[in-house]
């Protein structure tokens, strides 16, 4: 779908990006966070040609950490609220755009992509609607009217609407919105020709949830899909919402985002959470980096799969422990705004789709950069297992950090403690705890670790932030 030469050009650019950046660590010896080696979840993406986007609480665009990693990490933004019927129209025939405003012109200021949610759903309709009575023909204006006005608002602004959203039951029957009861199925066909009216250039998607996998919802979705694009309506594109569970990504997923590929729709992952049951724990945690990663590599797999949207920042801000009673930890960053394992699998997932290299501990011939010093030490070791400690100086204040490193084939962390753990394959990369981040120059920060599978070789190569720490 993406010229090829394109992303040769765009592979050449970054292989300029990452030159120059090391250049100016040799010059100046001061970076752990080079552009290359730790790049942001945006700049990861951009190589493969997918936006990263996040839900945004306009309410908090106040708070300045929130603000800055809205802005900096994701080049979408989707309206959490802002954009619902309830928001926008709260009474009928008044229109209060301030906060859907807001977070559209935050996105131009930082140059990304605002996905439109949404204009006509069963949930979060103002009372007027939901308990108003109405005639068919005049639920059917209103409706419509709806779509035109708010999608005009935008236009040219906004390139994707989900137009519908949540029209199936899990059976793949139509769920018996007021929308559904009272005009039947050609209300979905409604609301498309009217969108597209409003802004002819937009790409329009109905969107649900529990239709990642190949099941009933998405085989009824897929079915609706299929009439839709036999009778012309302009649809474009597909929304798997994506609130899932820890270790239940769906196995058929990207057989799934790949079917509907196939039929000339763009798909995007629009509003990927991962809930666990609380407490957290690391390994949870690993297993929550791993299906992130799942999740990131079943899109980047399939041409048609446009981007991925994250449903929050972080696990303070998100919706899940309002609405999954003992659940939560669900998002990239957690309560602190530090990225978690997930944070790291999702960018390892862009990294390497985009043709880089996810972080390279490096050669242990190496000289290293001189910005850290790192001692890895194996305290105990038997048949299958091992006890490593690892400390690191830096010569920079970090807020956060990002350690990596090899262990041998075969060999995998079973626990850690002192930071959020994540392997890939002999590749493990350990983030900070929520309590040990921030590290003051000549400072160091340390963890630990139990290996299954085999024994930690003492003086294993260690990358702080993406540079080859010396041996200490
Ligand atoms: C959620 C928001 O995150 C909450 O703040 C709000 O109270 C309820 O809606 N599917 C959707 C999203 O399409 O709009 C929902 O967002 C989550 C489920």
């Amino acid at each position: 779908m993406r010229p090829h030469r394109v992303r040769t050009v765009r592979r050449l650019a970054r292989a300029v990006v990452a030159a120059s950046a090391a250049v100016a660590t040799l010059a100046f010896g001061l970076t752990t966070t080079s552009q290359a080696a730790n790049p942001t979840l945006r700049e990861a993406a951009e190589p493969t040609g997918r936006f990263i986007g996040t839900a945004v609480n306009d309410g908090l665009l106040s708070n300045s950490t929130y603000r800055n990693i809205a802005s900096t990490e994701f080049s979408s933004v989707t309206a959490e609220n802002a954009m619902k019927w309830e928001s926008v129209e709260p009474q009928r025939g008044q229109f209060n755009w301030a906060g859907a405003d807001r977070l559209v012109q935050f996105a131009q200021q930082n140059d990304q992509l605002v996905y439109g949610h949404t204009l006509v759903w069963h949930s979060q309709m103002p009372d007027w609607l939901e308990n108003g009575s109405f005639s068919n023909s005049e639920l059917r204006t209103i409706m419509t009217d709806h779509v035109t006005t708010q999608v005009s608002r935008y236009r040219g602004q906004i390139p994707r609407w989900d137009v519908v959203n949540e029209a199936f039951n899990e059976d793949g029957t139509f769920r018996q919105s007021k929308f559904y009861q009272q005009l039947g199925e050609s209300y979905i066909a409604d609301s498309f020709r009217a969108a597209h009216a409003a802004d002819p250039s937009a790409k329009l998607f109905i969107n649900d949830y529990n239709v990642e996998g190949v099941n009933a919802k998405s085989d009824g979705l897929y079915r609706l899909v299929q009439r839709l694009l036999d009778q012309g309506v302009p649809i474009h594109g597909v929304g798997l919402q994506s609130h899932l569970i820890v270790g239940q990504v769906p196995g058929t997923l990207q057989q799934n985002i790949q079917r509907f590929a196939n039929l000339g729709l763009e798909v995007v992952i629009t509003e990927l959470d991962i809930r666990m049951q609380m407490p957290a724990d690391s390994s949870k945690l690993q297993r929550q980096a791993q299906d992130y990663r799942a999740v990131a590599n079943a899109c980047l797999a399939v041409d048609g799969c446009t981007g991925i949207t994250v449903w929050g920042i972080s696990d303070r801000d998100s919706w899940v422990p309002d609405v999954f009673e003992g659940q939560g930890a669900a998002c990239p960053y957690d309560e602190n705004y530090q990225p978690k394992p997930a944070y790291e699998a999702l960018r390892a997932a862009f990294v390497e789709a985009g043709g880089g290299d996810p972080g390279d501990p490096g050669d242990p011939g190496d000289p290293g950069t001189g910005s850290c010093t790192a001692v890895f030490t194996v305290s105990n070791r038997w048949s299958t297992g091992s006890v490593v400690s690892v400390s690191v100086r830096t010569t920079q204040a970090l807020n956060t950090w990002r350690v990596e490193f090899d262990l041998p084939s075969g060999v995998t962390v079973a626990s850690g403690w002192n930071g959020g753990f994540s392997q890939s394959g002999s590749r493990v990369t350990v983030t900070n705890a929520p309590y040990n981040g921030t590290v003051s120059a000549g400072g160091t920060l340390s963890f630990g670790f139990q290996t299954s599978g085999g024994a930690a070789q003492d003086g294993t190569a260690v990358s702080l932030g993406g540079q080859r720490c010396a041996a200490g």
